[in-house]
C-alpha cells in the first residue's frame, strides 16, 4: 500500500448516550480520512467525544449511524462481537497507563499478546524481540514493568500494540502520563513507526498538549459533534 492510499474513511458517524431529556448527542456526523502512514493528533475539549470516537473506530462500541471503512471492513453500528477478525487483524491499542501486566517481562508482555493472536511461542518470541528493537527498547526486555520508567513502559506497550503487523494504532492520550522529554520521544517514534517506507502505520492520537498534537502530519479537531481539520492556533482557541 503506498503512503497516498486511504487506509480509514469514516463517513458521517453519530453517537449519543441516554435517552429523553437526559439524552446526549456526542457525535453528530463525523467524516475523515486517514491514509496509510500518517500521523493524525486528534483533540478537542474534555467531554467532546474523542474516546468516543477512537472506541467506535476501534471496533468496540457501535456506532448509531453512519459508517467506517478499513481495508476490506465496513463497519461502524455493528456490535463489538461482530468484528473481532478486524479488531485483531488490523487495530492496536495504546493507553495512558499502559495496560502492562505486572508480573511478566516486557519481552513476555508482547509475546503473551502474540500468543493470543494465534503465533507459536517461537514465533511470538521471534516477532515480540522484532517490535521491542523497533521501539528501542530491547535492552530492557527481561525487565518487569515496575523496573521501568513511564516512557520505557509505553515503548513496551507500542511494541505490543505493532507486534501483529497493524494497520491502524489509537492512542487515547499516550502521553498523558509522561513528562515533556519522553512524550516527545514517543512522538519522534510514533513518526519513525509512520514513516517506516518498507512497514507503514498509521496512527490516531488524542492528545490535550497543541505543541504535541503540532508535531503530528495533521490535526483533526472535534467541535461541537463534528470533526474539523485544526491548526495549533485553532487548537489553542478551543482548549
Ligand atoms: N457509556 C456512556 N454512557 C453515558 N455517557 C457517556 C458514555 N460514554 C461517554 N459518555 C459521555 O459522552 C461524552 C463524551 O465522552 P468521551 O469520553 O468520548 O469524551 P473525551 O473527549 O474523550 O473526554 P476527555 O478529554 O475528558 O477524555 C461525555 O459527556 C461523556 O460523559
Ligand atoms: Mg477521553
Amino acid at each position: 500500500m503506498g503512503k497516498h492510499d486511504s487506509l480509514l474513511k469514516v463517513s458521517n458517524l453519530t453517537r449519543g448516550f441516554g435517552s429523553g431529556e437526559t439524552r446526549l448527542e456526542v457525535l453528530k456526523g463525523v467524516d475523515f480520512e486517514i491514509k496509510s502512514g500518517e500521523l493524525v493528533a486528534l483533540m478537542g475539549p474534555s467531554g467532546s467525544g474523542k474516546s468516543t470516537l477512537l472506541n467506535i473506530v476501534g471496533g468496540l462500541l457501535e456506532a448509531d449511524g453512519g459508517s467506517i471503512s478499513m481495508n476490506d471492513f465496513r463497519y461502524g453500528m455493528d456490535s463489538p462481537s461482530k468484528v473481532v477478525e478486524l479488531r485483531r487483524k488490523h487495530i492496536g491499542w495504546i493507553f495512558q497507563d499502559f495496560h502492562l501486566l505486572d508480573h511478566i517481562t516486557a519481552l513476555g508482555n508482547v509475546a503473551f499478546s502474540l500468543d493470543l493472536s494465534g503465533f507459536s511461542a517461537e514465533e511470538s518470541e521471534k516477532r515480540a524481540t522484532d517490535s521491542l528493537k523497533r521501539t528501542g527498547i530491547f535492552d530492557r526486555a527481561e525487565h518487569k514493568p515496575d523496573e521501568l520508567s513511564g516512557g520505557q513502559s509505553q515503548r513496551v506497550a507500542i511494541a505490543r500494540a505493532i507486534s501483529g503487523q497493524k494497520n491502524l494504532i489509537l492512542a487515547d492520550e499516550p502521553t498523558g502520563n509522561l513528562d515533556l522529554s519522553s512524550a516527545e520521544d514517543i512522538l519522534e517514534l510514533f513518526k519513525e513507526l509512520c514513516h517506516d517506507k518498507k512497514n507503514p502505520i498509521s496512527i490516531l492520537m488524542v492528545t490535550h498538549d497543541p505543541h504535541l498534537a503540532s508535531k503530528a502530519d495533521r490535526m483533526l479537531l472535534i467541535k461541537e459533534g463534528k470533526v474539523v481539520a485544526s491548526n495549533v492556533d485553532t487548537a489553542w482557541e478551543d482548549k
